[in-house]
């Protein structure tokens, strides 16, 4: 049964994500900073994901990516990116979400992922397993890096010195295939559900991971730094595979 938590997280990523959709054909873009946008899209659906948590945990404190932050009076915290691909998303290239998370004092517990293109609602509560749409999802087996289907996310402004671009082209040909996809959450949910064998990035901000790393870990994967060290959503470093040997794999090619 999922928690009330978890109804009130599904119920505000589904809003969120008609918001993105009925803004589709009418945004206008702006730059926070060179080559990372934002458009109407991303603070109206952050507006109603807040408006709809808020009504039923009044007391809960909020992070979002467009300028949401409340401290609260519990426990709880939410963080959430209300269009994670927004890049995307400008270019009507169909790989973009909603992402909330749920922490209780500091440790995640629920999250959801919506991507509302194909209806498809990632789902994970703590120690309850991961699912989409409803159905239990698990990882891929691959322990092979030439076999694995990888990939990561960059800065959005890189340079080609950038080190996350430089570890970027020493992955390449030690693995069997990497992208680069532009939505960290649907990368995460991705490897939860087999699509995927492992993600990776070194400059995240909470709201990309917080709802993907719970969702892949209940999946049955591994997600840690890029070092192995314990995941954090302060520390800007993910790396989460189907925890295989592919994960110790993965965190040699990039510390090493
Ligand atoms: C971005 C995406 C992208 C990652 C960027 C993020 P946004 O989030 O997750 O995959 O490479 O670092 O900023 O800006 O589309 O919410
Ligand atoms: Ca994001
Ligand atoms: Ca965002």
């Amino acid at each position: 049964m999922p928690s009330e938590f978890l109804k009130v997280a599904e119920a505000a990523a589904r809003r969120g994500g008609e918001v993105l959709q009925d803004w589709a054909q009418r945004f206008t873009v702006s730059e926070k900073s060179p080559k990372n946008l934002v458009t109407e899209a991303d603070m109206a659906s952050e507006k109603a994901i807040h408006e709809i948590i808020e009504s039923s945990f009044p007391d809960h404190g909020f992070l979002g990516e467009e300028g949401l932050s409340v401290s609260g009076d519990s426990d709880y915290r939410w963080v959430i990116d209300p269009l994670d691909g927004t890049s995307n998303y400008v270019h009507h290239f169909p790989y973009y979400c909603v992402s909330i998370a749920l922490e209780k004092s500091r440790e995640l517990i629920a999250s959801v992922i919506f991507d509302p293109n194909r209806d498809e609602l990632f789902t994970a509560e703590l120690g309850q397993g991961a699912f989409l749409n409803g159905v239990s999802l698990e990882t891929t087996h691959t322990d092979d890096l030439m076999e694995a289907l990888v990939v990561a996310s960059l800065p959005v402004a890189a340079t080609p010195h950038h080190p996350a671009v430089m570890r970027f082209l020493d992955v390449m040909p030690k693995v069997q295939h990497i992208q680069r996809t532009g939505s960290a959450a649907l990368n995460l949910a991705y490897v939860a559900s087999g699509r995927l064998d492992a993600y990776w990035s070194t400059t995240l901000k909470p709201w990309d991971m917080a709802a993907g790393a719970l969702i892949a870990a209940e999946a049955g994967g591994k997600v840690s730094q890029c070092n192995g060290n314990k995941f954090d959503i302060e520390v800007p470093d993910i790396l989460a595979s189907n925890g295989t040997g592919i994960h110790e794999g993965m965190s040699e090619l990039l510390t090493n």
